[in-house]
């Protein structure tokens, strides 16, 4: 079933949220889990959304067990993974299935799997991954949609990032865990889901060091046992909440998060006249009239993230001036700000740039949503808007948000979810 979001806007946020774990963590710490050929792994704290659930479905499909133990605790069995080809139509839905043939290589010293899909933000290539496989010995070829290796003896090697990529840092971590002699990984991401990867794999009996800066260093193992490990607090939902707050004139407690790892945003809805007051695992965002403009250009982190760009914007689109919004990391991740201009949003946007000049106030139209968070944005206009906006395309926000209906139903939003068949949407 294809689902929409139907928004009365104009009622005002208040309450608690409480933030789930990171899917982009969880994806890759899930993977690495199934590295393990002896014990078992318990993850907490893992959020329950659609891309989890493909990338569960492609690790059965390649031997291993998996099983909710919980709402949000997932064990995991990988001791009989012996299949060495992901499932086509699963893995080639989502981005983090890159990381499953890291997986297939350290484990099996074989692999085939689809060339990932994901959002459409921007060509998305795997020539990173590829070059870092080649690195450790695998030659990776692309052929008929897939990525294909046969026969690889990987050995530990010295591997500049491109533009410090997570992918590729995530990939490199899980599959030269296993992989013998030493691998230096230079210009590294330093997310935080890094650092909780390396975390999680050490916790496995893996030995890397270095993670949360730009050298990492992985003495390869020959065993990983399995543990129990809690998955990070999700930022990026932690974010979206904090800018639906300001946007939607809200006084909304947001638990569940690592303050440190939301800085730069908490510094620019200050710089945006929002109220943020940090607590130990929480933050609140106390919305503030006027919004004042504030320019941001997404960076690494702990710049501000490509993946609160969208809703940043709805945000700056009711400013009391004009702001300038560079987006640096993704070539096409302006798409949802069309639909923003169907709801009064006065935008332009010249190849990574948006002129953002604050109207007044939002008017909710039928809208769709591309990406996740592009659809993230549209909601948060949705909430602010005068009369009903209607989101089309919400299997977007269903990969990367939890229950965000649910949750903004008990902050007061006025927000139902209406499932359709498949070709009424
Ligand atoms: C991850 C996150 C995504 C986030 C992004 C940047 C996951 C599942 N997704 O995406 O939410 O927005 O980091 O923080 O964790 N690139 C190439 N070739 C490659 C790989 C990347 O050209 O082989 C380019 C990308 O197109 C992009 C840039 O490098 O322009 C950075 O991408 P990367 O950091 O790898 O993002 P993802 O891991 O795909």
């Amino acid at each position: 079933m294809a689902a929409k979001f139907l928004i009365r806007g104009g009622r005002p946020l208040s309450g608690r949220v409480t933030v789930g774990g990171a899917k982009n963590s969880a994806l890759p710490i899930i993977t690495a889990a199934a590295l393990a050929a002896e014990g078992e792994s318990v993850l907490d704290n893992v959020p329950n959304n659609s891309d989890i659930h493909h990338l569960c479905q492609i690790l059965k499909d390649l031997g291993c067990q998996l099983e909710w133990i919980e709402e949000t605790s997932l064990w995991i069995r990988a001791n009989d993974l012996a299949n060495h080809v992901a499932p086509y139509n699963i893995a080639r839905k989502l981005r983090g299935s890159t990381y499953v043939m890291g997986l297939l290589l350290a484990r099996l010293g074989k692999g085939e799997v689809a060339c990932p899909g994901g959002c459409e933000i921007g060509a998305r290539p795997v020539d990173f991954h590829l070059k870092g496989f080649k690195a450790l010995g695998a030659d990776v070829v692309v052929e008929h949609g897939a990525m294909k290796a046969e026969n690889v003896k990987l050995s530990g090697a010295r591997f500049y990032v491109d533009r410090a990529s997570v992918g590729t840092t995530v990939n490199m971590m899980i599959t030269a865990s296993l992989t013998p002699g030493t691998t230096l990984l230079e210009n590294a991401a330093v997310e935080p889901e890094i650092v909780d990867l390396a975390n999680y794999i050490n916790g496995m009996g893996g030995r890397l060091r270095g993670a949360g800066t730009n050298t990492i260093r992985i003495e390869g193992v020959d065993k990983l046992h399995g543990c129990r490990h809690e998955v990070i607090p999700d930022r990026i939902e932690a974010g979206t909440y904090m800018m639906m707050a300001a946007a939607a004139s809200g006084d909304v407690l947001i638990d569940n998060c690592i303050t440190e790892h939301l800085s730069t945003v908490i510094a620019k809805l200050r710089e945006a006249g929002q109220e943020v007051e940090e607590q130990m695992d929480a933050v609140r965002v106390i919305a503030r009239r006027p919004i004042h403009s504030a320019d941001v250009e997404t960076q690494v982190h702990p710049g501000f993230p490509t993946d609160l760009q969208s809703p940043w914007v709805t945000l700056m689109g009711l400013s009391d001036g004009i702001a300038v919004v560079q987006e640096t990391i993704f070539e096409n991740r302006f798409g949802f700000i069309n639909e923003l201009i169907r709801m009064g949003a006065n935008i332009k946007v010249d190849r990574n740039t948006a002129i953002v000049r604050g109207v007044e106030r939002y008017t909710g139209a039928p809208v769709e949503a591309k990406d996740i968070r592009g659809g993230a944005a549209l909601v948060a206009a949705g909430l602010a808007a005068d009369g009903v906006t209607e989101i089309a395309g919400i299997r977007y926000l269903d990969r990367g948000y939890n229950r965000m209906e649910d949750k903004l139903a008990e902050l007061g939003a006025d927000i139902r979810r209406i499932e359709l068949p498949e070709n009424n949407v």
